[in-house]
Parts: C-alpha cells; sequence; structure tokens
C-alpha cells in the first residue's frame, strides 16, 4: 500500500476538479487504492466549511461517477474530505495554510499539491509554498501536479520553469498530461514492443504514413476566455498529439523506468524537422467552425460562441505535417489533425502502410490493390483494427477490405478514466507518465514558428461549417493524391 498522504486541491470548486479530480478520487476509493488515512485538503474561496463542501461535492458526484454513489465507498470518502478557505493571491494564506498542515492530526505529513487553477497563478502559488517552507521534505515528500498548459510559448514555458525551480526540484514535479493516463494510449507501447511480429515493419520501408487525429463534435462550450487565447495548436497538438506521436514513433526504450522512457520520447521530438517560419504554410493548415449543424442541431459558429470577440482568428481546427529526421522514419509523413465541431468525435492513430511492390492481380479485374492499414480507435471505441485485402467470394478474382478488430473492441476500457491512472501514480510517486521539462521544451519548440507567422496573420482564417471533418482546403498538406484523411474506423 501507498504512503498515507494529504492530497491538497488548489481550484477545488473548479469544473476540473469537480468533472475529474473528485471523481478519479472516489472511483480509486471504491477500487480501495487510496492509502489508509489519505485526507483530501479542497481550497477555494467560498465561505464554506468541512460540511458544505462535502454536501456539494456529494451531489457532484451524484452524477459523476459510474453506476451512481454508493452510500458505503461515498461513506468511507467523504471521511476524508476537509476544506480550508482562502484566497490564492491571498499571501497571508499560505502560513495559515501551512498551519492548518502541520496541526490538524488528520492531515499526514507526505503531501500532494494539485495545481487546478489558473496557469497564470502556478508560478505564484508554488512559490508562495515555497515561501513558507511547504516544499521542505525533511519530515514527507511534496510533490506538485501541474496542469496543461504549460505555459503559452516556447519563452514563457521556460520562464515557469524557472519559477517552479527555484523552490522545487524536478522529481517533485508532476506536469499532467492526461491522454498519458488513458489505457489505449499506453496500449501503443505495449502493442509496439510485446509483439515482435510489428517491429520489422514498422519504419519507413514500409510504411507511408501516418495520422494522428483527435475530432470533437462539442464546441469551445464555456471556456472562451481560455481557448481565444490558446488555439487548437496550444490546446491539444502541443500536448496531447505530439504525446501520441513519440510513442508511435520511439525507440523501444532501455526500461519502462521514468527515466529511459522520456529520454525515447525526447529524442523523438528533437528528431523533428524543424519548421522555418517561411514553410509554415507549407506544413501547417488552420481554421474556424462556422455555425452549422452537429449530428442533426443548429449550433453556433465560433465567432458567435459568448465570450469570443468579434473578429478573432483563434483556430478551432489545426493540421500540420511534420517529418521525423531519423533513421527510421526519414521522409515518412506524420500527419497530425484536431478540430472542436467536427462530425462526430473521433481519436485514431491510423498507420498507412505502402503498396505491394508488384501488382500480381494486374491481369484480373482488380486495378489498385488497397493498402494496409492499422488502426488504434482511441475514443470512442477503444479499439485495434487491422486492414488486409481478401479475396471476395465468388468466381471472379476481386478483392475486398477486410477489416479485423480487436476482440476487446467497444470494451470502452471498462469504464477507467485517465486522471484516475495518474492519480493513482502521483500518490505512488512514479513519474513515468508525466512530461519531464525537456519534454514540454521540444514540445514547444516544434510549434513555435507556427504560432509566431500565425499571430502575424491576423486578418484572415479558412472557416468550416460545424458538424463537418474541416474544410477541404487542408488536403494541400499531403504529399500524394492517394492520402485522405482517415475520419473513422468505417471510412
Ligand atoms: C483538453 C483540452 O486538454 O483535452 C480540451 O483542453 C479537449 O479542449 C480535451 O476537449 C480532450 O480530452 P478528452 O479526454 O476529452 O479527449
Amino acid at each position: 500500500m501507498s504512503d498515507p498522504c494529504t492530497f491538497v486541491i488548489f481550484g477545488a470548486t473548479g469544473n476540473l476538479a469537480q468533472n475529474k479530480l473528485l471523481p478519479a478520487l472516489y472511483h480509486l476509493e471504491q477500487a480501495g487504492r487510496l492509502p489508509d488515512g489519505m485526507a483530501v485538503l479542497g481550497v477555494g474561496r467560498r465561505d464554506w466549511d468541512e460540511t458544505a463542501w462535502r454536501a456539494q461535492v456529494e451531489a457532484d458526484l451524484a452524477s459523476r461517477v459510474r453506476g451512481g454513489l454508493d452510500a458505503a465507498v461515498w461513506g468511507r470518502f467523504r471521511e476524508r474530505l476537509f476544506f480550508f478557505r482562502g484566497d490564492l493571491g491571498d499571501e497571508a494564506m499560505y502560513p495559515a495554510l501551512r498551519q492548518t498542515l502541520d496541526q490538524g492530526p488528520q492531515f499526514p505529513s507526505n503531501i500532494i499539491f494539485y495545481m487546478s487553477i489558473s496557469p497564470a497563478n502556478f508560478g505564484v502559488v508554488s512559490r508562495q509554498l515555497g515561501v513558507v517552507g511547504l516544499n521542505d521534505e525533511r519530515d514527507g515528500w511534496r510533490r506538485v501536479v501541474v496542469e496543461k498548459p504549460f505555459g503559452y510559448d516556447l519563452e514563457s514555458a521556460e520562464i515557469l520553469n524557472e519559477r517552479l525551480h527555484r523552490d522545487w526540484r524536478e522529481n517533485q514535479l508532476y506536469r499532467i498530461d492526461h491522454y498519458l493516463g488513458k489505457g489505449t494510449i499506453q496500449n501503443i507501447l505495449v502493442f509496439r514492443f510485446a509483439n515482435l511480429m510489428l517491429e520489422p515493419l514498422w519504419n519507413r520501408n514500409y510504411i507511408d504514413h501516418v495520422q494522428i487525429s483527435h475530432a470533437e463534435a462539442r464546441g469551445i462550450e464555456q471556456r472562451a476566455s481560455y481557448y481565444d487565447t490558446a488555439g487548437a495548436l496550444r490546446d491539444m497538438v502541443q500536448s496531447h498529439l505530439l504525446q501520441m506521436l513519440t510513442l508511435v514513433a520511439m525507440e523501444p526504450p532501455a526500461s519502462l523506468d521514468a527515466e529511459s522512457l522520456r529520454d525515447e520520447k525526447v529524442k523523438v521530438l528533437r528528431s523533428i524537422r524543424p519548421i522555418p517560419q517561411s514553410a509554415v504554410h507549407a506544413h501547417a493548415f488552420r481554421a474556424q467552425y462556422a455555425r452549422g449543424k452537429v449530428q442533426g442541431e443548429k449550433v453556433a459558429g465560433y465567432l458567435e460562441e459568448p465570450g469570443v470577440p468579434a473578429h478573432s482568428t483563434t483556430e478551432t481546427y489545426c493540421a500540420l505535417k511534420l517529418f521525423i529526421d531519423n533513421w527510421r522514419w526519414r521522409n515518412v509523413p506524420f500527419y497530425l489533425r484536431t478540430g472542436k465541431r467536427m462530425a462526430q468525435d473521433n481519436s485514431m492513430i491510423s498507420i498507412r502502410f505502402k503498396h505491394p511492390p508488384q501488382q500480381l492481380f494486374r491481369e484480373t479485374p482488380i486495378e489498385q490493390l488497397k493498402p494496409n492499414w492499422i488502426l488504434m480507435n482511441i475514443q470512442p471505441n477503444d479499439c485495434l483494427s487491422i486492414e488486409l485485402q481478401v479475396k471476395q467470394p465468388g468466381l471472379e478474382m476481386r478483392t475486398q477490405t477486410q477489416r479485423l478488430d480487436a476482440a476487446s473492441c467497444g470494451l470502452s476500457q471498462y469504464g477507467i478514466d485517465a486522471y484516475e491512472a495518474l492519480l493513482l501514480d502521483v500518490i505512488d510517486g512514479d513519474g513515468s507518465l508525466f512530461l519531464r521539462f525537456d519534454e514540454v521544451n521540444w514540445a514547444w519548440q516544434v510549434v513555435d514558428p507556427i504560432l509566431k507567422v500565425w499571430a502575424m496573420e491576423r486578418d484572415y482564417i479558412h472557416t468550416y461549417p460545424a458538424g463537418t471533418w474541416g474544410p477541404p482546403e487542408t488536403n494541400r498538406l499531403f504529399l500524394r493524391d492517394d492520402q485522405e484523411w482517415r475520419n473513422t474506423l468505417e471510412e
């Protein structure tokens, strides 16, 4: 069993805590994985005490936990919940927090500080914790979990990192990318490195190109103030999509320990061919959703969303073409794409193989054989599939595409949310699935030239009707006519 600890949530009444952190902790309670004596201390500005917070959490969890709230589990979980009233901007709050943590027998001395707050406050909070000595590990370990986005661009990420390092050592910092907690993403490693038959094929000799695509039917919801300053490139590509790319492209690590794994991911990011500002248009495409229909329902365009400035050119769709300059991948394009208000939710890694070297079936009605694909659907189906060509039944020599879906397709990860796995790792002190700063830094280096060019070009952006797969102009990124976006497992 892990060490008992106190899990402090800054921003305890915010969306992330409500939708992800508290349900994840509840599910860990249900699975019997929370250490005995562990306490959860919510920090927020509201004038609440334990009783009020517990009542609020109970109401929030009721609609968010699998199978509804279980009285016995909730009974155990609620006893762990405590509330501390405080304002992050008030320096006097931190000595008081320290006193509460030191003096309350209910608070174990190993402490996790979870920054479920606006990124603008990461630096301030971490500094103040240092000022009052809450970073001192003499009587127990201390860990800080930092949510994304880590910085706004390369420069701000470096500044933030320096600020954090004033008070914390690298191994106390857990930079979270929740995609790494998804079972299907972890499965990329197992699929690649536990199956010998794939390795000989997994390179430029056999693979034509790789697509990493994340489409969402939902819009920006109530997040205009954040989203309009971020855009799809920062919000999804710099973090989640580049992380997926590293797992698809990396070399086998020496072991699965945190440093070996992250060393290999960094090697991939460092090998991505830099995009000079003059080539941004050849490698990157952006667009914004206009009004349209998503799954039959009329929805507003991005510029009509509450809180979005009238002339915003922030992208809600973005596509990139990247090359990894190493022996395995040289000249194999990696196409990355993400968009809000697309036709449906679908997150997928699609690996397309080359055509066989000889068209053996030339004399038959078979003209051009379709290529093989390996498809890893992350959402909504959690499904691993391979597409092969087989003979159609009948007298003619005709082929058809046959999709082989893993027997586990659709069983949906047994319903575990990425945050459950990641919070448990923080409690256990396992940093493998968290980002080291050099990963974050190299990821910013990949997107920084694009951000710079787009920041200068503020007078026009392509649009696409909500509910579609994005604008057709995005196809200009493809190297050849026979390459096109693979939207779902079916098409
Ligand atoms: C978040 C982004 O990091 O990831 C959101 O800020 C996005 O804009 C979300 O919707 C997607 O995550 P998931 O787990 O729903 O695929």
